[in-house]
């Protein structure tokens, strides 16, 4: 759906093809010349003082803002406007314990950690002395918000079923302790975890949960099946044969055409831990998994995560999987889809391709891991018809970023003759697909987050960032890599072609000069039909005008590579996760672990010096005229 108030601009999109040859010749003189970062090549090349003057710091419109390499040609030709048109939030306000936004916009805040499913449940507010009791949170809106999507009820743009992910939250922000003491300890933590699915709706100009059939939470115990190719392998059964539960740390998600939300398991690897004697397996390692987790003492009192019990040997291949959930029934089990492959899945952005095959694109969040794409066998519509879910059937690839500019999509099926050698069956492919991924000669990337397909057809990836890589290549150009890069590709066939051409879009460091636009460790990602790119971060923030920022959300317009911030949130929080009204007027967005729990550092959403728990909550994001956001 295009906006409705006639401000989308896709003309611009005719000149793709004009620029695309612009890129091709540059891309060919950064595989020759690695040393060049992308926009340093562009001022290179153009011996263009628009670049040069990338250090002023001026808040003015001027292209002196460029920084990205977006259809950059085109304003140097004098041919572009920006799509940007507020006023950046300055570096002074970016260091706060409250966010800030545009002076444009205005912001609200809605379901924070401790909200009720339903008006009128239990409510948390943040009190440091209680916490809620674990039957509580099972009926509250968990911690540490990430992604989400706004499914429309009506015209959607004042009312729909939100459905969100509560990634994770420490056990001394959840529990007020470090160590989980009993079982129900254990339990609150666990219902902290997972997706809440609410409804909401814009009452007197605020939106609010209100009361609803389908608003649920899923988390660590909820039942939950699998499906597609893995779903009967021996690899996902236990000897204690305990049906299937739940979904944990939550990442990102991906969201389908037939109205479905996919929910990202990421780094699920940290909630196992062994109680006794235990060694890894090679794919326990090569998933990350380690005697002590990451802490958080699940394996005390719940034997399922425990390494060391045998009972529940596999458990851990239970996790790690793309999940399908229904946010309009609430009864539904949620569905895991292995054809999707087992890796730390950051988020699933779908697609509809050549012939109306589902193509997701999928990042695995660590240092030196890979990129993913999945092709269904045919048209989605013509499966599901069929009885077939889009997402069991076809075919998973893996990328490689080829130093000229090119890359292939490498096939992860048992058909593969190197894989056909390794693995008994597609089941164990899909099981260990990072192993698969090795096998075939994928191209070790920068920790790939978030993936957002531009309507245009091109695919842009944030690779957060990479301190410990040690060698460059042309896709992953800077060793170390503090603060991230996107890469962006286009593959061939729309979106179904076995091979691509890609590029980068923007080093982050080379935003650093520039006031508006600084930013470090890229996380989440949204392209809107316009042409415009929200990119959120989480992590090293750079330091502009003697301030360290906190983590922020920018808009680029890659038509001319203007990078602007549009919301700074609060001291210790990440930003995360973007949905927006089908009219693109309201935007939600997510502060995740404010002040990383501390009461000292931030009351975040309570006010300021309230002495509160700082708690992860969504902020609703309007421009004050009215406008689309980001514009
Ligand atoms: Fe959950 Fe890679 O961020
Ligand atoms: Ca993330
Ligand atoms: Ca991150």
């Amino acid at each position: 759906m295009i906006h409705d108030n006639g401000s989308s601009n896709r003309s611009r999109n005719r000149s793709f093809e004009d620029v695309l040859r612009v890129r091709m010749s540059r891309r060919n003189v950064i595989a020759r010349g690695t040393a060049l970062s992308a926009t340093g090549f562009l001022a290179a090349m153009t011996g263009n003082k628009l670049f040069a003057q990338g250090a002023n710091t001026s808040t003015s419109q001027g292209t002196s803002n460029i920084v990205a390499q977006g259809s950059g040609m085109a304003i140097a030709q004098g041919k572009g406007s920006s799509l940007i048109n507020f006023p950046p939030v300055p570096a002074a306000k970016g260091a706060e314990p409250v966010p800030s936004i545009s002076s444009a916009y205005q912001f609200d805040v809605l379901i924070p950690w401790g909200t009720p499913i339903q008006p009128g449940g239990p409510t948390y507010d943040g009190n440091p002395n209680t916490r809620p009791t674990a039957a509580q949170q099972a009926q509250q809106v968990g911690i540490g918000h990430d992604g989400m999507w706004l499914f429309p009820i009506g015209n959607g743009n004042d009312h729909g079923m939100l459905a969100l992910n509560n990634e994770f939250g420490s056990n001394t922000h959840v529990l007020g302790k470090e160590v989980p003491e009993s079982l129900e300890d254990v339990r609150l933590s666990q219902h902290a975890h997972g997706v809440s699915v609410v409804e909401i709706k814009k009452v007197n100009g605020k939106w609010q949960t209100v009361r609803s059939a389908n608003a649920r939470r899923i988390h660590v115990n909820t039942p939950v099946t699998f499906s597609g190719p893995a779903a009967n392998s021996k690899l996902l059964k236990t000897l204690k044969n305990n049906s299937p539960l739940g979904t944990v740390n939550n990442c990102a998600n991906g969201k389908t055409p037939w109205g479905t939300y996919l929910t990202c398991e990421e780094n699920f690897n940290g909630y196992f831990a062994a109680t006794g004697a235990w060694t890894a397996t090679e794919a326990q390692e090569r998933y990350g998994f380690s005697k002590n987790g990451f802490g958080y003492g699940w394996e005390k009192f719940d034997p399922r995560f425990d390494l060391s019990n045998s009972s529940y040997t596999n458990e851990e291949n239970r996790f790690g999987w793309v999940v399908e959930i229904d946010p309009m029934n609430g009864s539904q089990i949620p569905v895991k889809r292995t054809a999707l492959g087992r890796i730390k899945h950051e988020n699933a952005e779908l697609v509809v391709g050549q012939g109306g095959r589902a193509v997701v694109y999928m990042g695995d969040d660590e240092r030196f891991d890979y990129i993913y794409k999945f092709v269904s066998d045919s048209n989605w519509r013509s499966m599901q018809a069929r009885g077939i879910s889009p997402l069991d059937q076809g075919k998973l690839y893996v990328a490689k970023f080829n130093d000229d500019g090119t890359g292939n999509w490498l096939e992860l099926t048992i058909n593969n003759p190197v894989l056909k050698a390794k693995f008994a069956d597609q089941a164990e492919v899909l099981t260990y697909t990072r192993m698969a991924a090795d096998t075939v000669g994928a191209t070790p990337m920068d920790r790939p987050e978030w993936i957002a397909a531009a309507p245009n057809g091109d695919v842009y990836c944030n690779l957060t960032n990479n301190t410990n890589r040690k060698e460059a290549n042309a896709a992953n150009p800077l060793a170390p890599n503090p603060y991230g890069h996107i890469i962006k590709w286009r593959d061939s066939n729309n979106h179904i072609g076995t091979t691509f051409e890609w590029d980068i879009f923007v080093l982050a460091k080379d935003t650093h000069a520039i006031e508006r636009s600084a930013f470090g460790s890229p996380d989440g990602l949204w392209a809107d039909p316009d042409g415009r790119l929200f990119i959120q971060t989480d992590g090293s923030q750079p330091t502009v005008n003697g301030v360290q920022l906190n983590d922020q959300m920018l808009v680029a317009d890659t038509n001319t590579g203007e990078i602007c911030r549009i919301f700074s949130g609060v001291t210790g929080c990440e930003v995360t996760g973007v949905t927006v009204t089908p009219d693109y007027k309201t935007m939600f967005i997510n502060l995740q672990h404010p002040g990383d729990g501390n009461p000292m550092l931030t009351n975040f959403p309570a006010p300021q010096g309230s002495g509160k728990i700082p708690r992860d909550a969504t902020i609703v994001i309007t421009k004050k005229d009215g406008g689309i956001i980001g514009s």
